[in-house]
């Protein structure tokens, strides 16, 4: 199998640090890449709920000069909530896309999770103050647990305000956040924090709004990255009526309860949506119209940015 490799989680997130990783997806964001319907397979469980195989494919345009192709794969199995399992297990796979010979085979959570704060992170150098030392992290998970360090990347941050449902969750990112060189502190009224914040970063299962619009300073970035359903909120309408709007992609339109519900109550147009993360890194400008603006930064996700991480890890684990 020739070069072929194996990346453990420590050994895919090594091979992806922000500010490279931001760099990479400000160029991939710009070029693009084909983007088939990613595939959604339920398997039938004798006396346990249903599981799930996603296979999300993507490759790189057929003018670009080094060709890939890549696939995430990942199981969801709910009934390992009571095995002590986790419930679900990502895996990437990269290919050469010129001859179809494999590369690499990465874990899927970390590139998921690494390239979806540096998107945000991305996102934040076009709209947030240059100047944004304050940052809120609400949802400590998983994801939220990278958002300081991605932002850090980009940004001048000094202090990170921590809020989660779990406070034993919010103490523990605290202390590592302290422990790598920034001001970190639990949150503990979420309003004052919110008033206080220059950027607000979200990544939450919730299903009904915590961050309210009225509370917003004006000047603040907000940055949801938990919603990825109709039916999940983490902002209210006022957060995204009062801002000026940007998504990932035009999926987050159809996707996302924090642009679906106000769309479907008639409080704003989908022209509410100033741009795409695509449109930004191809005009590679600084968009923000002022220092008193309130811009907002919708993600859901795409294969896209999961291409262009697996294409870095594979790219620095090879060359040494
Ligand atoms: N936009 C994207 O590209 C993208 C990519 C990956 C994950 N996500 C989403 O980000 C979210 C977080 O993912 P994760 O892997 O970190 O999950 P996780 O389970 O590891 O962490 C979620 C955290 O949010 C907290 N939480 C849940 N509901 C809350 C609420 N109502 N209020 C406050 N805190 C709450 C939990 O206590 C937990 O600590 C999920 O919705 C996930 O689908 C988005």
């Amino acid at each position: 199998m020739g070069n072929f490799t194996i990346l453990d989680a420590g050994q895919t997130a090594a091979a992806l640090p922000f500010v490279e990783l931001v760099d990479a997806l400000r160029i991939g964001f710009a070029s693009g890449c084909q983007l088939p319907q990613r595939h959604h397979h339920t398997m039938a469980r004798d006396g346990e709920a249903d599981a799930t195989l996603l296979l999300m494919p993507a490759w790189t345009n057929p003018a670009e000069v080094e060709q890939y192709l890549g696939v995430k794969l990942v199981t969801v199995v709910p009934g390992n909530a009571k095995r002590g399992l986790p419930g679900l297990v990502s895996t990437y796979m990269l290919y050469n896309g010129q001859t179809g010979e494999q590369l690499a085979l990465m874990d899927g959570n970390t590139i998921t999770g690494r390239r979806t704060v540096a998107t945000s992170a991305l996102a934040a150098a076009y709209l947030a103050r240059p100047d944004s030392t304050k940052l809120l992290v609400a949802g400590a998970g998983r994801v939220g647990s990278l958002i300081p360090d991605a932002y850090r990347a980009v940004l001048p941050i000094e202090d990170v305000a921590i809020w989660d449902a779990n406070p034993e969750v919010s103490h523990r990112l605290a202390r590592s956040v302290s422990e790598s060189g920034l001001q970190a502190y639990v949150v503990e009224d979420l309003e004052t924090e919110v008033r206080n914040a220059d950027i607000i970063s979200t990544a939450t299962l919730a299903t009904e709004p915590f961050i309210r619009g009225e509370w917003l300073t004006p000047g603040t970035h907000v940055d949801l990255i938990g919603g990825f359903t109709p039916k999940m909120r983490e902002a209210d309408d006022a957060v995204v009526t009062r801002s000026q709007l940007y998504v990932d992609t035009a999926e987050a339109l159809h996707e996302a309860g924090d642009l679906v519900q106000p769309i479907h109550a008639g409080l704003i147009g989908e022209s509410h949506v100033l741009s795409t993360l695509a449109d930004l890194c191809r005009a590679d400008e600084f968009v923000r119209r002022d220092s008193q603006s309130i811009t907002c930064f919708k993600a859901v996700g795409s294969g896209l940015a999961d291409l262009v991480a697996a294409k870095l890890v594979h790219a620095r684990s090879r060359d040494g």
